[in-house]
């Protein structure tokens, strides 16, 4: 049973995966949904049939002015924000560290950390100030479990996952809450965003594994916000049951 609802909720990158799955889930309780994504047509799309109030902003996340301007131009009835779900991100290639492109971890560092450390920013002095609120972030198993290639990607989730954790200590006495949601594999573009639309290569990370979908996570999520107030979730780690983390690698000469 849903014992809190919150009124606004912000969506970062709600036009494609998990994003589009939180909007639906929300709006289909009646949340008032401010959703975000990087171009008008992308938008549109996951504004259309939501069937609530919506405020639609276009904006890079990594562009420090233009998430300022997003804030500072919150039409008067979104502007109390009760839940901010900090989705957008990704990886970029899957080459070993010592390989990888400089501009692939820019990018990752860009939307992935500092993406998100400015819409808290951004949106946590209001919770403060009216005593309620709810940070959700969208880590990842990869924030705990490192694995090849993973370099900036896992680190950025785990940058994610302190982060949480430092939050709630300073948000101990404001009534805001903060939760690290942290999703293993789940089908969606995901991958052929990582594969720069090699959709092939996509494809073989998802083949035979039966993955999360984006729904399962948008469920989860849901369940987290809409507990009573007093509960945090702190974290949240869940994984499609075909996915496990590995053993230690060892690497042998002989
Ligand atoms: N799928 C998984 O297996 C998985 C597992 C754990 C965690 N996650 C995390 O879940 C979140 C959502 O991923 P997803 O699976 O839904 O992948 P997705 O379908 O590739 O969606 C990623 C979204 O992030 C947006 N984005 C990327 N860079 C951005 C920027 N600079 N400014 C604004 N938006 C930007 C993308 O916008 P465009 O459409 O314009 O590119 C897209 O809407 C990410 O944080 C990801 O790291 C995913």
């Amino acid at each position: 049973m849903t014992t809190y609802l919150p009124k606004t909720v912000m969506i970062t990158a709600a036009n494609s995966g998990f994003g589009v799955a939180f909007a639906k889930r929300f709006a289909a309780a009646g949340c008032r949904l401010i959703l975000t994504a990087r171009s008008q047509d992308k938008l549109n799309k996951v504004v259309q049939g939501l069937g609530v109030p919506v405020h639609g902003v276009v904006v890079d996340l990594s562009d420090r002015a233009a998430v300022e301007a997003m804030f500072a131009g919150l039409p008067a009835d979104f502007r109390a924000i009760d839940l901010l779900i900090n989705n957008a991100g990704g990886a970029l290639g899957l080459e070993p560290g010592y390989a990888a492109q400089i501009d692939d971890w820019q990018k990752m560092v860009d939307v992935n950390i500092l993406g998100l450390l400015y819409c808290t920013r951004l949106a946590i002095a209001g919770m403060v100030e009216r005593k309620c609120g709810h940070i959700v972030n969208i880590g990842s198993v990869s924030g705990s479990y490192a694995y090849p290639g993973g370099s900036v990607y896992c680190a950025s989730k785990a940058f994610v996952e302190q982060f949480s954790r430092t939050m709630r200590c300073d948000l101990i006495a404001t009534q805001v809450r903060v939760t690290n949601i942290e999703p293993g594999m789940v089908e969606t573009d995901f991958s052929l965003n990582r594969f720069k639309g090699d959709a092939e290569r996509a494809a073989k990370i998802y083949a035979g594994a039966n993955p999360l979908v984006a729904d399962d996570v948008a469920e989860t999520v849901f369940w987290a916000a809409t507990l009573p107030p007093r509960v945090n979730i702190n974290s949240i780690e869940l994984m499609p049951v075909t996915q496990a983390a590995g053993p230690l690698a060892v690497h042998r000469t002989a």
